[in-house]
């Protein structure tokens, strides 16, 4: 291990819903500037750890530290200003359907009265046309938008205040391939261009090479497994590869038959 801060560190976090136990002393770190992939089952926990780092869901145990700075023990202003700098593309894109696209778009930017209201407009327009979108597409309401380019607009919302920390929850799923490669190529950009930590859960695992430096794996609430994205698929890791590889023979498919 280098002697640098991880950007994002987890230790021993844990989660419970009632009896059920889904994040079982999760260990992370995520160095500054890397893209780190999330790989798992469904319900493995994946949107759990991130959301337990954004701060929607407090963990019953654990540590979780920022840039050396435990977040759990931050006041609310604190952690409105820590979460300032962190973008979020939600699984389900979560747009505000009472709102059009372009304000959507700059929601942060407008909140933060870090641009006029008047130049917002132009403003999505601009942050659209590199997710792909037309500008015109600002005026539209989510609800009349197909799944994908919800997931644009989403990730359009997520970059639009160029933070230094940005969660992708699935930001390729329900996408056309080459689309996926574009929004991929995005990523990419944030990561290296913005200097961003860029933390993506994939189940695509073109795109978890495409995107990741380092990639991890859960599994029953734990990470099992992290090293580097481009290995995925011949790592020696049974589990992982069998994952990776999408066939259904292996450690994890024993398990769900137990
Ligand atoms: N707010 C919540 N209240 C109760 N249970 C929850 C809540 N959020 C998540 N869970 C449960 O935690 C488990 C893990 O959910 P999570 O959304 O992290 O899965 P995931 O790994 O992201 O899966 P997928 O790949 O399907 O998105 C699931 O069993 C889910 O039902
Ligand atoms: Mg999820």
């Amino acid at each position: 291990m280098s002697g640098t801060t991880p950007k994002i560190r987890l230790r021993g976090v844990k989660k419970s819903f009632g009896p059920k136990k889904v994040l079982d002393g999760v260990d992370l770190d995520v160095q500054a500037g890397h893209g780190m992939v999330i790989l798992g089952g469904s319900g493995s926990g994946k949107s759990v750890t991130i959301k337990s780092i954004l701060g929607l869901i407090p963990p019953d145990s654990g540590v979780i530290e920022v840039d050396g700075r435990n977040v759990l023990s931050m006041n609310r202003r604190q952690r409105e200003e820590l979460n300032d700098r962190i973008g979020m593309l939600f699984q389900n894109a979560a747009l505000f359907d009472s709102l059009p696209v372009w304000e959507n778009v700059c929601f942060k930017l407008l909140a933060q009265k870090r641009i006029a209201r008047s130049k917002a407009r132009d403003k999505a327009a601009e942050i659209l046309a590199q997710v792909g979108l037309d500008g015109s597409v600002g005026d539209l309401s989510p609800s009349e938008l197909s799944g994908g380019m919800q997931k644009r607009v989403g990730l359009a919302r997520a970059i639009a205040t160029q933070p230094d920390i940005i969660f992708f929850d699935e930001p390729t799923t329900g996408l056309d391939p080459i689309m996926g490669a574009v929004i991929d190529g995005l990523i990419v950009d944030c990561v290296k261009r913005l200097g961003a930590t860029a933390v993506s859960i994939t189940h695509d695992m073109a795109s978890a090479r495409r995107i990741g430096d380092t990639a991890a794996m859960i599994h029953k609430g734990r990470i099992v497994w992290t090293g580097p994205a481009a290995t995925l698929g011949e790592t020696g890791n049974a589990m992982v590869d069998q994952f990776a590889r999408g066939v259904r023979e292996g450690p994890i498919t024993m398990e769900l038959r137990k």
